[in-house]
């Protein structure tokens, strides 16, 4: 099939700047739409992603999976031959299934389950979950996530701080802890931090402080369990178009986006294919590492 016309990969792209509420939705989002599974080519074009059965019979609980990078990484690993567990906000019931529809035109099964990650007990329940529908968890991707934008301290409440800390990475340990009980041999869990925790971003204070949390989960837990020959790593997107950025980045931020070296704002398929990397056997030498599919940025770490 002809893949749209699009400049979304030439440096000045611009993102359509429009706000919407909490959470965002991906199909309220204006176009150009974000790109799931298109890559740029070097004459200035773009193509879609080659598979090669890299996660083959492989399944898949995936955070956020309803949109955005979580979206992405499930029509990624369905063309890989994955399948997948996708778990998100009520709310998002409307792009879940349409995830589900993309994703299971490759062959795949696609289970969804709606519930708030906040809640341990809820962890507990996807985990069952896909024990139930996939029989087993070979890869655990934690991309779920909440930021809302501040300008000083004495404007974050204590409860958003305690409502950031509590979606953006108590539940890595829940669902890390309770897929850990049925991991096997060559299982993976990747984890979605962010550029903004090298940068150390101001107007995103608590966000921030937890994808510096997630970076040091990463790196702990990856010599905890290597022992048991399971993998953990990390991806740090910088600037990608998503539903998050139309509903928690204020006008400005946005106008803004696509300064990094590159002069583009990034698309949910490049980030995607990190995660595709780090679930495959390609990445076997590598654990407690970050990739930065950032747009340039130089990073530490
Ligand atoms: N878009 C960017 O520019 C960017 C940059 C750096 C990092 N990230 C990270 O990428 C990840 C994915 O975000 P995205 O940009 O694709 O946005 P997104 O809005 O498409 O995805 C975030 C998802 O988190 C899920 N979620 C939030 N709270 C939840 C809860 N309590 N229970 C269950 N699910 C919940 C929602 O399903 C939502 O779809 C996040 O970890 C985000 O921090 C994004």
């Amino acid at each position: 099939m002809a893949a749209p016309a699009t400049d979304q990969f030439q440096p000045g792209h611009r993102i359509p700047v429009h706000h919407q509420d909490k959470p965002g939705f991906q199909y309220k989002m204006p176009n150009p739409k974000p790109i799931d599974d298109q890559l740029p080519t070097d004459d200035g074009g773009f193509q879609p992603y080659k598979p090669a059965g890299k996660l083959k019979g492989r399944r898949a609980i995936i955070t956020g999976g309803d949109s955005g990078i979580g979206r992405a990484v499930a029509i990624l690993y369905a063309m890989e031959g994955a399948s997948s567990l996708l778990v998100y906000l009520p709310e998002e019931e409307q792009d879940a299934q349409a995830t589900k529809r993309d994703v299971e035109k490759h062959g795949v099964k696609c289970h969804l389950l709606a519930i708030d990650v906040r809640k341990k007990e809820n962890c507990r329940k996807v985990v069952d979950t896909a024990i139930k529908e996939m029989g087993g968890v070979d890869i655990l991707v934690n991309n779920a996530a909440f930021q809302h934008m501040l300008q000083d301290i004495s404007q974050l409440t204590e409860e958003q701080w305690e409502r950031t800390f509590d979606t953006n990475i108590h539940p890595f340990y829940y669902l890390s802890k309770y897929c850990l009980e049925h991991m096997k041999r060559g299982a993976t869990i990747i984890n979605c931090s962010s550029v903004n925790h090298y940068i150390g971003r101001g107007d995103l204070l608590d966000y921030t402080s937890t994808k510096g949390a997630i970076v040091a989960f990463t790196r702990a837990l990856s010599n905890q369990q290597l022992k048991k020959g399971i993998r953990v790593n990390c991806v740090c997107p910088g600037p990608i178009w998503t539903p998050l950025i139309p509903s928690t980045m204020e006008t400005k931020a946005m106008e803004e986006f696509h300064m990094v070296p590159m002069g583009r704002p990034g698309q949910p398929s490049e980030v995607a294919t990190c995660f595709v990397f780090l679930a495959s056997p390609d990445s076997s030498y590598i654990s407690g590492q970050c990739l930065h599919p950032n747009g340039g940025v130089v990073v530490n770490g």
